[in-house]
């Protein structure tokens, strides 16, 4: 008996070890973790319940029947963060450097199956040389398999990625169809093709780091959601963020003890937006000073800043939180803000996450740039998720409100359930000088009348009372009470009921 059991302890070290201590040296040289050590950092302490630690490929072609790592180059299994199930895959790129066998994506599935099942996230580390090339189509069928489960988790369980080595080719496509990326700085990278080929292709020179690392991806494609320095800071990020989010598509967000007063006035608010409407202020101020503990987690940080995305509570509850950034140019919406922002809707209101939406916005780019790279298609997505969306929705316009801006940024006519705005809204069809010159374009070369028409344009449109004498507007607000108001109307909408029609689904212009 007790041979049995010390012949489990010896299984199960060999399992561990991986492809072997001087491959784990050589991770550990690149500054990386190993998939068990990364697992250890991402789950509470001893919650980490394995599957399949022995599971090993069957491949017999080019001398593999020789090497049958146990646990072929996957860690899968379930844990908790803060008490809270999620289920885990980590590639071990020790083993065949982590690429992809058949028998490794039947791990990946088999706990993906599971976390729909049982209703828990699933948070993928990917760390991977692609398709395990000695295996072929029977590698491809795997992604596939992994691929269809990624479609049909979406909306259901939150999916998050991170990515901290390679990740290349078709397998970029697991990732790319979940909920959040993130990435490490200098040790990752994600690309449909490599640099070898890119040059062969286009003539290129390009390195790994250029055409699909962290900084890459965060601001220039916005594949990834977030860059981290290191793994250790990567998975303590994916620690907070799960805290903000639901198990699942049934369950509402956790409730948090929170340590600041609802009510609590914020007088600074009253100067936030500066005397000259076109002088910028930083909207991120307001959403530290309307968040409980002022605690904000941004998402999307280094792409399209003109809108600002991400999550907040208020009373300890999870709020997701939109906002035109006056500082970045002039926090207009352009294609990149739109996408940006529809995705974080869209993710919202699939996980039943009420939406704060504070508008200071200009209204669409102009341009040749813009129009012929779809900003109407784009644009619309923004419109689309809000006008879809039925979970609670607030508004506050802070300062301009202007155009078809005006309607998307989660207006009355889109279903908003709060439309406050502070008594320095402008909400019309554009700026005064605009509007005068179009409507008095007789006048144009006489500066006094313009100057004349203008201050009274400003005194009928450029406030928020047109449109709360309409109704569009539900109450204009002090802005030190901000957080109450928020807070007090999120509260009532706790029980809010809103279906959509029956359809299949809609067709939201991609
Ligand atoms: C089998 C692989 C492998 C793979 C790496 N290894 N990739 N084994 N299949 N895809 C093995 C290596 O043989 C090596 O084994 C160990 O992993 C570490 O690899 P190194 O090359 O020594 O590491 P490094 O120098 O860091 O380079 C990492 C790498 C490189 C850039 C990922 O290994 C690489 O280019 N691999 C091939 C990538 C690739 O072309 N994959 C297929 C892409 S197509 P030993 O025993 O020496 O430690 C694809 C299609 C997916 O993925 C389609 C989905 C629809």
């Amino acid at each position: 008996m007790k041979d049995i059991l010390s012949e489990l302890e010896e299984r199960r070290e060999a399992a561990r070890l991986g492809g072997g201590q001087k491959r784990i040296d050589a991770q550990h040289g690149r500054g990386k973790l190993t998939a068990r050590e990364r697992i250890d950092l991402l789950l509470d302490e001893g919650s980490f319940e394995e599957f399949d630690m022995f599971v090993s490929h069957r491949c017999t072609d080019f001398g593999m029947e020789k090497q049958k790592p146990a646990g072929d180059g996957v860690v899968t299994g379930w844990g908790t963060i803060n008490g809270r199930m999620v289920y885990v895959f980590s590639q071990d790129f020790t083993v065949f450097g982590g690429s992809l066998s058949e028998t490794h994506a039947q791990k990946i599935c088999k706990i993906m199956d599971m976390a729909v099942q049982n209703g828990a996230p699933v948070i993928g580390i990917n760390d991977s040389g692609g398709a395990r090339i000695q295996e072929g189509v029977a590698s491809l069928a795997g992604y596939a398999e992994v691929f269809q489960r990624n479609i049909m988790a979406s909306g259901v369980v939150p999916q998050i990625s991170v990515i901290m080595g390679p990740c290349a080719g078709g397998a970029v496509y697991s990732p790319a169809m979940t909920d959040f990326i993130f990435m490490v700085k200098d040790s990752s990278y994600m690309f449909v093709t490599g640099p070898d080929v890119v040059k062969t292709v286009t003539n290129e020179v390009v390195t790994a780091e250029e055409l699909g690392g962290a900084s890459t991806h965060t601001k220039k494609s916005s594949v990834a959601d977030g860059a981290f320095e290191n793994d250790v800071e990567a998975l303590a990020e994916v620690r907070r963020l799960v805290d903000f989010l639901p198990l699942n598509n049934r369950e509402k967000p956790p409730v948090r003890p929170f340590f600041d007063e609802p009510g609590r006035i914020e007088e600074s608010l009253d100067t936030l937006i500066p005397e000259n409407p076109n002088t910028p202020y930083d909207m991120k101020e307001l959403i530290v000073k309307v968040a409980d503990e002022g605690d904000f987690y941004e998402i999307q940080e280094d792409y399209a800043k003109n809108i600002i995305t991400g999550f907040i509570r208020l009373e300890g509850q999870t709020v997701g939180v939109v906002a035109n950034q006056p500082m970045v140019l002039a926090g207009c919406l352009d294609i990149d803000s739109s996408r940006k922002a529809a995705r974080f809707v869209r993710f919202c209101d699939c996980f039943e996450i009420p939406i704060l939406t504070l508008v200071d916005v200009p209204g669409f780019l102009p341009g040749t740039t813009q129009e012929y790279g779809g900003v109407i298609k784009h644009g619309a997505k923004l419109l689309f998720a809000y006008g879809e969306a039925t979970v609670p929705k607030v508004t506050v316009i802070t300062r301009k409100a202007y155009g078809g801006a005006y309607d998307v940024m989660a207006s009355k006519h889109l279903r908003g359930d709060f439309n406050y705005a502070w008594p320095t809204a402008e909400i019309a069809v554009m700026g005064a000088k605009g509007a005068t010159e179009i409507i008095h374009r007789a006048d144009l070369g006489d500066a006094e009348k313009i100057a004349a028409h203008t201050a009274d344009y400003e005194d009928r449109f450029a406030n928020p009372f047109v449109a709360a004498e309409r109704g569009f507007i539900d109450e204009v607000i002090m802005p030190q009470s901000t957080r109450k108001r928020v807070s007090r109307a999120f509260a009532s909408l706790r029980n809010k009921k809103l279906e959509n029609p029956w359809k299949k689904h809609d067709n939201i212009p991609l």
